[in-house]
């Protein structure tokens, strides 16, 4: 990755070799200062990074208080989770899993003698793109077919399961069993499921089909899956964080801040939707030209502005009109003007994980580019791979930012001089790009100095954690409810904000 702000960049020793490597590496640092000015808004300071967190703190307070919460960007939704598992879980579940890269059903078993969760059995069903933005009907049939021919398989026709439902877009959950979808995200637009819940879409879907039958439904955001997942191997997992498709994190918040629940004690798990933060403008100075062009061009404008400096999602596409505006400026490919760089979605995400491979990255890029049948030289070469480096190294960083507002908050919280704390991870972006988790963890710790914060990476947070979610939530979830908006009391909205 890019060497932190202020440094200068090294070229590679192995352009040394011969005299005409010599020229070759004069040229491409050349270009590697023109480069390095144009994508200079991509790369931000510790400086602004702390900006940016104590920025993102404010929106965190704003989104737990009871009368400022309608107008948040980051929406800080209740999850009704109150615990993490405490090793008592058992039974046989169904899971569901919609969000992610793949639409999958499951079968899990959570075998309490050897504290151990089980993965019987999993299918992936392809939801086609048409469907991701066609009718809700459609979709939810799709779901309950899907479901049915997995119940099918695995011959638990006429058993009813209990079923966690992987869910992962921001919802309004008014209990663990009743979720209101707020927007969709990522590729999905079906129009007519905002403001609905989701739970009843479902039982709807599989009550038309009348095949089967489900039992209890804990719907779950794949953040808090891939906490509860963690948290049944290592009980200090109070943060999970999802750096996918999309991106979003959860946490344990002290009940007496979640001023939208009833009750003062404990604590309860607040799925952040850290997605959203900018939605308010509050990022427009770090928005480059290419952020605001992926936001212009997505299926949902203005909305999940971070997330679209962040996630798997978008990460190709900021590439791709970097690398589009340095061949409209000479600066790569000598010039040409190509129809490749204007197809949106060409550059594939995962292209910038092979590129920046230390190994394979550069055979890697000299094959993509020549599949994408661009006409390179090998200073190009490099280049594409330092414009990589920018915009993966900015989302590493941006997360460290946000995942540092995190820990930062629950320190202060519990009134600690330091926390100890454990983050359960998933998502392809943090799992597959060679060097992203070491940028972030490495920025995480420059920024939240008196944390010291684990890393653990999920072990299938969605499927195993829903289950997970599920057997807990049998156990406590129905404790508290949510207060109505219209429970107004004297306290104002001032005094959430300072409280919190
Ligand atoms: C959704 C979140 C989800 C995240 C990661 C975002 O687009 O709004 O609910 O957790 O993606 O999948």
């Amino acid at each position: 990755m890019l060497p932190p702000a202020g440094q200068s960049l090294n070229c590679s020793r192995d352009f040394f070799h011969t005299t005409e490597s010599f020229f070759c590496l004069t040229f491409f640092c050349l270009r590697c200062c023109f480069v390095h000015a144009r994508s200079c808004p991509l790369r931000l300071s510790l400086d602004k990074l702390r900006d940016v967190s104590s920025r993102l703190h404010k929106g965190l307070v704003q989104g737990l208080g009871k009368h400022s919460h309608h107008r948040a960007a980051v929406k800080m939704l209740p999850t009704f989770v109150r615990a993490t598992p405490d090793g008592t879980e058992k039974g046989d579940f169904l899971a569901l899993d919609l969000g992610g890269t793949n639409f999958r059903v499951l079968h899990v078993r959570v075998l309490q003698a050897e504290q151990k969760v089980v993965k019987m059995d999993s299918q992936i069903c392809v939801v086609p793109k048409d469907m991701m933005t066609g009718a809700t009907q459609q979709l939810f049939d799709h779901i309950a077919s899907c479901l049915g021919d997995f119940i099918a398989s695995q011959e638990l026709k006429g058993q009813t399961l209990p079923l966690g439902f992987t869910f992962s877009f921001p919802c309004e959950q008014k209990e663990i069993d009743k979720s209101i979808l707020i927007r969709w995200t990522k590729g999905f637009n079906c129009p007519g499921v905002e403001g609905r819940d989701v739970v009843t879409l479902l039982r709807d879907a599989v009550r038309r089909r009348g095949d089967y039958d489900i039992g209890s439904v804990a719907m779950v955001n794949d953040t808090v899956g891939t906490m509860m997942s963690c948290g049944y191997k290592d009980q200090s997992c109070e943060i999970g964080m999802i750096i996918g498709t999309g991106t979003n994190a959860c946490y344990m918040e002290e009940m007496k801040n979640v001023k939208r629940v009833e009750g003062e004690d404990g604590r309860m798990c607040i799925n952040t939707e850290w997605g959203g933060f900018g939605d308010d403008g509050s990022l427009r100075d770090i928005q480059t030209e290419f952020d605001q062009m992926v936001d212009k061009t997505s299926i949902n404008p203005g909305v999940h502005i971070f997330e679209k400096m962040i996630s798997g999602m978008y990460l190709g596409e900021i590439v791709r009109l970097l690398l589009l505006r340095l061949s409209e400026e000479k600066l790569l490919f000598k010039g040409q003007k190509s129809e490749v760089l204007q197809t949106p979605e060409i550059f594939q995400t995962k292209f910038i994980s092979e590129i920046e491979e230390e190994d394979t990255g550069l055979d890697n890029a000299r094959r993509i580019l020549t599949q994408l049948d661009l006409q390179w030289d090998e200073a190009d070469v490099r280049v594409v791979r330092l414009v990589c480096d920018t915009v993966s190294s900015r989302s590493a960083r941006l997360c460290a930012a946000a995942l540092a507002t995190i820990a930062n908050k629950m320190r202060l919280n519990r009134g600690l001089d330091r926390l100890q704390t454990t983050v359960g991870v998933d998502g392809t972006v943090y799992r597959k790009h060679p060097n992203f988790s070491e940028e972030l963890q490495l920025t995480v710790r420059l920024l939240a100095p008196e944390c010291s914060i684990t890393f653990l990476v999920s072990e299938d947070g969605s499927g195993k954690g829903a289950a997970m979610v599920t057997a807990v939530a049998q156990r406590l979830a129905l404790q508290s409810r949510l207060l109505d908006d219209s429970e107004e009391d004297e306290e104002e909205e001032e005094e959430d904000e300072e409280t919190s």
